[in-house]
């Protein structure tokens, strides 16, 4: 099973805006262009989207998002970031014929599931119990599985200041509740710069944005122009490959 996992779109309404000197949708469709040139190659099976998919929570950036993840012709899942709307984001989603829950994607090994991360009007994130609770019975619903975890805010410090100070504040909570239950796979974006973490038993793995890297190691806003991805083979070696265009 191999999903190609992607984050931070940051779309908005006008498609001229400029981000940090990037045009967004130039580089969201650049990435859309070279999955559906290269689908075959990439041999994935589903698309998980973690958040951000908006920066300005617009309908307009949610259909175009949809339209074209529909012409990849996979299955897919997106959850919603800080950033979005999550009510527009579900409105325009009605229309998607290939977007799926996470347990539709989950396979006979792997379960896949997906937490809420976001507090309101806030761009760090914080799971609260009852939540944490909930991805609890999941888990232990699932125990003949392995399991793989999205959500839009990494649990941990990437060691970049500019992101790092509105991360997930409760990422010890979640990553415990992880260790006790063997978890595999935490996925999440947010950050804008791609890190992967091996920690015990899990690999903590952030994807790179599509709309551009924070520069490593920066307090200030210095980006670097480039989108990138994840593709994680789910077996019994589980292995990330990060492709940057
Ligand atoms: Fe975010």
């Amino acid at each position: 099973m191999r999903i190609l996992q992607m984050s931070d779109i940051h779309l908005a309404a006008d498609k001229n805006d400029d981000l940090f000197g990037v045009n967004v949708y130039q580089a969201f469709n650049t990435v859309m262009e070279f999955i559906g040139k290269n689908q075959k190659k990439l041999n994935i099976d589903a698309v998980v989207v973690t958040g951000d998919i908006s920066r300005d929570g617009s309908s307009e950036a949610y259909q175009y998002f949809y339209h074209a993840m529909e012409r990849l012709a996979l299955p897919y899942f997106a959850l919603a970031g800080d950033l979005d709307n999550k009510t527009r984001m579900s409105k325009q989603a009605l229309a998607a014929k290939n977007f799926h829950s996470l347990d539709q994607i989950s396979s006979d090994k792997w379960a896949f599931l997906d937490i809420n991360s976001l507090v309101r009007n806030e761009d760090f994130g914080f799971i609260d119990n009852s939540e944490l609770a909930e991805l609890k019975s999941k888990i232990i619903k699932n125990s003949g599985k392995e399991i793989a975890i999205f959500l839009h805010h990494p649990p941990l410090p990437v060691g970049t200041p500019i992101v790092d100070i509105c991360n997930l504040i409760n990422g010890d909570t979640l990553l415990k509740l992880c260790d006790d239950y063997a978890v595999r796979y935490i996925g999440c974006g947010h950050a804008r710069s791609a890190s992967i973490i091996k920690r015990n038993n899990i690999f903590i793995s952030v994807s790179p944005a599509i709309c551009f890297q924070w520069i490593n190691g920066t307090h200030h806003a210095a980006n670097i122009k480039s989108s990138g991805f994840n593709i994680i083979s789910f077996s019994d070696n589980l292995y990330i490959e990060t492709y940057f265009i």
